[in-house]
């Protein structure tokens, strides 16, 4: 019977296999177990399964000398230290494809929600101010022939650019290390929307350099990683009208704490990192995770191990 510490309790019904196989310890908190306490749960396991919130950096890997397989619950895994890991022969799995279609579900919700000013339009209509049909309240931005720059063209760019074409968009695409069609992107598009890995090329890759060249009217949505938008770039763009509104299911740390600056900016809409929240999505997830816990503590290839180099 194999060690296994999963850091939180997850939907579905897939972590009962673990539990009915293995001697199992599920943390049990609402908030993430502090580095500590994931450190010193993970000394003594075989298998870690984690999630974003976790950070399993080389340190811990190296205080974990039992450890053979790390499961992540996301596709993202910026969090692992995946060099340490595959120095120590541990295998490292994710969850692709599981979310792809949600993610990309909530980053066209994000931009029609922006560019249509739904939460405003919400609160407004709550507070009891809705008294007529008024001509030009709450007027916003078209979507249909409107452009999007979608950055990263994986899984759920490419999702993305699909909803996108069905909304009779015009539809730029680039990888980071084209900068000539990333700045072509940047100045004509109307929204930007991100997706890509975090990884130290695309970290403030949104910087005020990338705000300079948007339009006066373009909407940022980013439902990949946080530190990708250089946050302080971020609400000086906003502030300044240099871009005209911004959709974040991500944010740099994250929760945004209550008092950083850039919840004073106007026009910015921030949902908290529920891209993948849907029930299918995540029960999914939790069945990845699992298989791949299981072949790991099996010896045997994870049938889903993150690619062998993140792209920058
Ligand atoms: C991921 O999978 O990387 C998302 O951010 C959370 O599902």
């Amino acid at each position: 019977m194999a060690r296994i510490f999963v850091t939180r309790e997850l939907p579905g019904p897939a972590l009962a296999r673990l539990k009915s196989s293995h001697d199992t310890t599920v943390w049990p908190g609402q908030l993430p177990p502090s580095y500590e306490e994931l450190r010193k749960h993970t000394a003594g396991a075989h298998a870690l399964l984690c999630l974003l919130t976790d950070r399993v950096d080389a340190e811990l890997i190296a205080a974990s000398p039992q450890l053979r397989v790390i499961a992540n619950y996301a596709v993202g895994y910026d969090n692992v230290d995946v060099d340490a890991a595959s120095a120590r022969g541990i295998a490292v799995g994710n969850t692709p494809d599981a979310l792809t279609e949600a993610t990309a579900d909530l980053a066209f919700a994000l931009l029609m929600a922006a560019a249509r000013r739904i939460p405003e339009a919400t609160a407004f209509a709550h507070s009891g101010q809705w008294k007529t049909w008024e001509p030009a309240s709450f007027l916003g931005a078209d979507i249909y022939g409107a452009t999007i720059g979608i950055i990263g063209l994986g899984r759920i760019g490419q999702a993305v650019a699909r909803r996108a074409s069905g909304f009779g968009m015009e539809v730029l695409t680039t990888e980071t290390r084209d900068q000539h069609n990333f700045e072509h992107l940047l100045r004509r598009s109307d929204f930007v929307s991100i997706h890509l890995p975090l990884t130290e090329g695309t970290r403030n890759l949104i910087n005020a350099d990338a705000f300079a060249l948007m339009k006066p009217t373009a909407i940022l949505i980013n439902t990949a990683r946080g530190p990708i938008v250089d946050r302080e770039a971020l609400a000086q763009a906003l502030h300044t009208g240099q871009i005209a509104g911004a959709a974040l299911d991500v944010t740099d740390p994250e929760p945004l704490p209550q008092d950083d600056p850039l919840w004073q900016a106007p026009n910015l809409l921030v949902v908290p990192h529920i891209g993948s929240a849907t029930w299918s999505a995540r029960e999914r997830m939790t069945q990845m995770a699992v298989e791949n816990i299981l072949a790991g503590l099996d010896g045997k290839p994870l049938p889903y191990q993150v690619p062998a180099q993140l792209f920058d």
